[in-house]
């Protein structure tokens, strides 16, 4: 038997707020540590031979319903985690890339992510992904209109296509933190995904949990409705 292929992994990162609250720490200590897991886990993935692209949920279209302040901390990690990741880009080879409507972010923030973007575009040995201001539900009604303004039949093969970014499907789909729901993630590329959800709080998931958890995706059956 095969083993399982291991092309595209996809994170929902959750469990900040309750990491730092088990803690006494404000929310957004949770969000800072868990920005390092962000850093530990796609330094794995640039490692792994296999993982060509490695997708992190790190907003939602529904994550603007939080107090500002918290909306407001998460942007500015962000700008900091791209000013400070340069580097790791550089040194692992590693493209970044944008799924989401970064539209909604400001000025500054969409120069820094079109910066990193720009500066990363030719490296080879993974792509990182980050979801921001992402709902796949979004992702699919902008793909439909990009093909209904071109005229262009409403196939599997197009919409795929027509997707933001259109990296495949996502072999193996991991989330943190107990909660057993997608929460509006890549709905289009997980028809056919593998499933783990693990109790682990995101700043607390480390590279060997998720060794331990690709070890146990090699070993599944996938049978994509064959026999
Ligand atoms: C995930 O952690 C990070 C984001 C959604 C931005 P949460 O902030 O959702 O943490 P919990 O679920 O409240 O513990
Ligand atoms: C999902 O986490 C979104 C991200 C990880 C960015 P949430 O914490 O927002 O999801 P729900 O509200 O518990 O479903
Ligand atoms: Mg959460």
């Amino acid at each position: 038997m095969s083993e399982n292929r291991l092309k595209h992994l996809a994170l929902i990162m959750d469990g900040n707020g309750r990491w730092a609250q088990q803690r006494g720490l404000r929310r957004t200590e949770g969000h800072k540590k868990g920005a390092e897991t962000i850093r530990d886990i796609t330094k794995y993935c640039s490692e792994h031979p296999e993982i060509e692209t490695v997708t992190f949920y790190a907003f939602s279209t529904e994550n603007w319903k939080r107090p500002k302040y918290e909306v407001d901390y998460l942007m500015r990690l962000l700008d900091n985690y791209l000013k400070n990741e340069l580097e790791t880009y550089r040194k692992y080879d590693i493209k970044f890339q944008v799924i989401g409507d970064t539209g909604a972010f400001s000025k500054a923030l969409r120069h820094r992510i079109e910066a990193t973007v720009e500066a990363t575009e030719t490296h080879r040995s993974l792509t990182q992904i980050l979801a921001l201001n992402y709902g796949g539900r979004a992702e699919i009604v902008r793909a439909v209109k990009k093909l209904c303004n071109r005229d262009e039949p409403l196939t599997e093969e197009n919409i795929t296509q027509a997707l933001q970014t259109p990296y495949g499907d996502v072999d193996l789909l991991i989330r943190t933190s107990g909660e057993q729901r997608l929460s509006n993630f890549l709905l289009w590329q997980i028809s056919y995904a593998e499933l783990t959800f693990t109790d682990t709080l995101w700043p607390d998931f480390t590279a060997e949990e998720l060794d331990t958890i690709i070890e146990d995706f090699k070993t599944r059956k996938r049978r994509f409705g064959g026999i």
